[in-house]
């Protein structure tokens, strides 16, 4: 078993998923000025420290993805963020891309950038104590789009990202989210996820990647969300894995879901589903940003000093989601 292979299994296994933390200063400010808070690097810390403290992390999480602010700061106690997240057993990961800019010759699409200078930046976060890395390409779905040119460079710049992750230690996740804006069916998301994951592993086995030291982090195969399509959890979770059976390679070790705007709840509900028909041997678990965070977020949002209020409804949420990680989920649990 490769060392890549080792930290994949250890992010993954057992029930365990991934904590997605690792939204960026732009994105975050959004998500907390929605809640009534003010954006500084001190409120970013006090939140993101108070679910790194969490009860659930040390059963639950095998890893958490940090943005670049994140990974650098300490908290009140003293101790660096990375070390409080080893503490509890989980590996520290980081989010490498820079951002998706519009992609030239197809400005309504977007290419994700990053690669400049990409090889000593993960010196510095290998040095940090990151021992795994994110890198996003997103897609949209519309009469043209995504477009071969969107696919192709981005799965080109994903495979480069993993061979310099790789080079340096690290295990990258692959996430290539196509979104679920739009009207588009749910046969036409699974149409087109299956032709933008294909392309990503084109371009990863020709630059040589280890593929049993990877996590795939793709979106589940849903109806766009001004379709009038309304597809069942369960459908949602055949179709998921359909495209999954049919486009990845058996030497990946495990799948990673992100929740990409879906409920809290339907995020559990699919995955659970997801597990209960898996019938591949690849894990299937949780990257959740939102679906994690959200109804924690909004707690906090109250009290920013009650840790104790919002790590208990962020318990339940990652709690929910392991259960659902390993095909136990259930209506009854989740209202309990
Ligand atoms: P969501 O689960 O909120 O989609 O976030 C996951 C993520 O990491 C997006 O890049």
């Amino acid at each position: 078993m490769s060392e890549l292979n080792k930290i994949a299994l250890k992010i993954i296994s057992n029930g365990k998923g991934i904590l997605a933390a690792d939204e960026s200063n732009g994105t975050m400010t959004k998500r907390l000025e929605a809640v009534g808070v003010t954006s500084t690097p001190e409120n970013r810390l006090l939140f993101r420290e108070t679910l790194f403290s969490s009860e659930s992390m040390k059963e639950y999480i095998g890893g958490v993805i940090l943005y670049d602010e994140t990974i650098n700061q300490t908290t009140k106690s003293g101790k660096s963020i990375p070390k409080l997240i080893s503490s509890s057993g989980a590996l520290p990961g980081i989010k490498v891309d820079t951002g998706a800019k519009d992609l030239a010759n197809s400005s309504e699409e977007k290419i994700t950038e990053g690669l400049d200078g990409l090889r000593e930046r993960l010196k510095k976060y290998y040095d940090l104590g990151a021992r795994f890395t994110k890198w996003r390409g997103v897609f949209t779905i519309s009469d043209n789009y995504p477009s071969k040119l969107a696919i192709k460079c981005n799965a080109h710049a994903l495979a480069r990202y993993s061979a310099l992750v790789q080079e340096n230690k690290m295990v990258p996740i692959i996430e290539p989210e196509v979104l679920m804006d739009g009207d588009h069916s749910s046969n036409i998301c699974l149409k087109k996820t299956s032709e933008v994951i294909k392309k990503c592993f084109d371009e990863l086995t020709l630059h040589k990647i280890d593929l049993s030291g990877i996590i795939l982090k793709p979106n589940m195969i849903l109806a766009g969300n001004k379709s009038k399509d309304k597809i069942s959890n369960e459908e949602v979770s055949i179709k998921t894995l359909e495209c999954l059976k049919n486009t990845v390679p058996s030497e990946v070790p495990g799948i990673a879901f992100l929740s990409g705007g879906q409920s809290e709840v339907e995020a559990a509900q699919n995955l659970n589903l997801i597990n209960k028909n898996n019938k591949t041997k690849f894990i299937m678990t949780y990257s959740y940003g939102r679906a994690l965070q959200q109804s924690a977020l909004r707690i906090w949002s109250k009290n920013t000093e009650d840790r104790e209020s919002t790590q208990k409804i962020f318990n339940h949420r990652v709690k929910m989601c392991s259960l659902a990680a390993q095909g136990k989920w259930s209506n009854e649990l989740e209202n309990k």
